[in-house]
């Protein structure tokens, strides 16, 4: 067996569990043995959720990416660790064997050195899907550099912010990136980020779809150039390498940035060691991987589900991963079975969002097209309806196939609660079972442990963690209050993790959604005060206050409600132009699907906006509006039913 630490029964997955419980420290060294490290740990864990203070593997030193590359080029280097399917079908499909994604990491490590990227510098990588996104998270990995990727949708304000609040210092772009038929303009949208920035020194710049940019010099190079330029340099009888850099276990590997019920996205840090140990022992337990199989994670590396179960997770397994650039929609709702029936993919994981929306176009799609290779079907990002869990489950997995609801969250680093593919039962809608290390509790709103069984026999709360497991959050970039107040303070000596959740006997959890002002919109996470900053800034808004309400495939629609000085006489117009305002703002993914324009906002005596009663109308819900009689203007609230969208 090559995972000595795969759990291949449920007898095995209780006895994991109850060790990992008991004696975590022995349990984690265990799995930790199974690693390449320079240097073994001092000390397991040490921890508080106080401050909070959270270590794994205190005094180790490793690279992740020898984990994730030169480990398995002795017995695995001509096996494809990328395969990557372009956007267009006709194009050519690139397949990265271990060795060559070995020699492009090191080219790449190079090349950031030569440019004088140094340990603890932080990368800003604004690319498309392609291989070298790939390679340029790892170059990073490589040399120590923390990289922080951010999606291809954000705008250039948005990328601004980042990389004014990550103190930037380099750049990894593309010419533009290809989504169906878009060309999005990945490096005009820097140099629009750039203006003003005083921090960046170089932008590295990847031809991907020969849009034209304009270089600047003295600070703008291209990435074929440099490549070369490396690889001469470190070229010896036909060999390309370069040293990893030792790693302590608990430095900075990575920020990603995410959003929380303030205004302004936070940079979550994750730390190399714990972070390494958790995808990998995730990933090849959730999705029960055998080597050899192909693994198919529809995500974007801007997000967490791309680093962890595209990067991180499946390379460190020695697993192959294929990355597609595409959407899958264009240039028709089969994209996704083509790519099964192309690459006989094995494990498939996506998000409803992306089934719901397959199941809207029938059956025909995935006509005539082969399925059989599929083994593991998974979602992630959002609570799943049961008709697209059966959908899933009958029209793509035949039936045959174990579907994983696997719950987790950009802090908490890979999956917390899922079941184990075809090891522990799949029960629809919910995520059911905490892997081994992790401790969920549900508490009420002061806190308290939630004894009370409802009408139902369920434990119904708020979803926190009693203890961590190595992939927690460490810190929120530059600002440890800020992590300190949003994810431990809320309640003591637990991790609060923003979402409601019901347990019921069997101890399975079903996430029931966030419980805070962030939205989920097609998976992603959005910030109802994010977008209310956006349209404030529209010439003309007074005010604004944005809720989510349920639908149909985005799982949530953004509604807003804006008051305006002087509304045009032509209402749509004025729409038009903050959603314009909103996707220079934050970008295309924040804009509001309703915008109701309003003279006024139910509010409380003290100013509050009374969200609820917002959320309620936006639902449709509005026989049950519950109690108005605190408003300070109770006729805002008839106003508004009156005008609703
Ligand atoms: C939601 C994505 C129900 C949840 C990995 C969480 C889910 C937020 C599930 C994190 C699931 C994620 N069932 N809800 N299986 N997975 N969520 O940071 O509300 O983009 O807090 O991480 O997505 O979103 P994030």
């Amino acid at each position: 067996m090559l995972y000595p630490y795969q759990i291949r029964t449920v007898e095995e997955y209780q006895n994991a569990y109850r060790e990992s419980i008991e004696n975590p420290e022995a349990f984690w060294s265990s799995v930790a043995e199974h690693f390449t490290w320079k240097r073994r740990w001092d000390a397991v864990l040490n921890w508080n959720f106080k401050d909070p203070h959270v270590e794994w593997f205190k005094g180790a030193q490793l690279n992740i990416t020898e984990n994730c590359i030169d480990r398995h080029l002795a017995t695995r280097g001509e096996e494809p660790a990328i395969i990557w399917e372009p956007n267009h079908p006709e194009e050519r499909t690139r397949v990265v064997t271990y060795n060559r994604l070995h020699k492009r990491v090191c080219q790449v490590a190079q090349m950031l050195t030569n440019l004088g990227v140094q340990k603890g510098d932080r990368v800003c990588i604004y690319m498309g899907m392609v291989p070298e996104l790939a390679y340029a998270v790892l170059g990073c990995a490589r040399i120590g550099a923390v990289h922080s990727v951010i999606f291809g949708g954000f705008s250039a304000q948005s990328i601004a912010d980042r990389l004014e609040d990550a103190q930037a210092t380099y750049i990894i772009t593309c010419d533009g990136a290809f989504r169906g038929n878009k060309d999005i303009p990945l490096k005009s949208i820097i140099d629009d980020a750039l203006i003003g920035n005083k921090t960046v020194k170089k932008v590295i710049v990847y031809t991907r779809t020969r849009t034209p940019v304009s270089m600047i010099k003295n600070r703008d190079v291209w990435w074929e150039d440099e490549m070369e330029h490396a690889e001469s340099q470190i070229e010896r009888d036909g060999v390309v390498s370069f040293p990893a850099v030792k790693m302590d276990a608990e430095d900075p590997l990575f920020i990603l940035y995410t959003s929380g019920s303030t205004g302004k996205p936070k940079g979550v840090v994750h730390s190399c060691a714990g972070y390494m140990v958790w995808t990998n022992y995730t990933f090849i337990n959730v999705f029960q991987y055998t080597p050899g199989d192909v693994h198919f994670c529809t995500a974007d590396v801007g997000w967490i589900t791309g680093h962890s179960y595209i990067v991180y997770g499946p390379l460190s397994a020695g697993a192959t991963s294929l990355m597609f650039e595409g959407i899958p929609t264009w240039p028709d709702a089969g994209r996704f079975w083509d790519i099964v029936d192309k690459h006989q993919v094995n494990i498939l994981y996506t998000a409803p969002t992306a089934i719901r929306s397959l199941m809207g176009y029938g059956e025909a799609p995935l006509q005539g097209k082969n399925l059989t290779s599929l083994k593991v079907l998974g979602t992630v990002g959002e609570p799943i309806n049961e008709e697209a869990w059966h959908w899933y489950n009958e029209q793509v997995g035949k039936k045959r196939c174990p579907i994983v609801d696997t719950w987790w969250q950009t802090e908490t680093g890979g999956i917390l609660i899922s079941n184990l593919a075809g090891i522990t039962p799949a029960v629809p809608g919910w995520a059911t079972l905490p892997l081994p290390g992790v401790q969920p509790v549900l508490v009420d709103e002061q806190g308290a442990e939630i004894t009370q069984q409802d009408a139902d026999g369920m434990w119904k709360g708020n979803l926190c963690m009693r203890a961590p497991w190595p992939a927690i959050i460490r810190t929120t970039y530059g600002d440890h209050e800020r992590c300190r107040t949003n994810y431990f303070a809320t309640y003591e000596n637990v991790y609060f993790t923003g979402d409601g959740a019901l347990k019921n006997e069997e101890g399975q959890f079903r996430i029931t959604g966030r419980v805070d002002d962030v939205l989920n919109v097609s998976g992603h996470r959005i910030g109802t005060a994010e977008v209310e900053n956006a349209i404030n800034m529209h010439a003309g808004v007074v005010e604004s206050a944005v809720v989510g309400f349920p639908h149909d495939i985005k799982g949530q629609g953004i509604y807003a409600y804006v008051i305006c000085t002087n509304l045009h006489k032509d209402e749509n117009m004025t729409r038009q132009d903050i959603l314009q305002t909103v996707s220079r703002i934050i970008g295309p993914i924040a804009k509001p699907d309703k915008i109701q324009f309003v003279k006024g906002l139910p509010k409380t005596r003290s100013g509050k906006i009374m969200r609820r009663i917002l959320r309620k109308i936006a639902e449709g819900e509005m026989a049950n509006l519950g109690d108005t009689s605190t408003l300070l203007d109770p006729g805002v609230v008839s106003e508004i039913v009156d005008g609703k969208i």
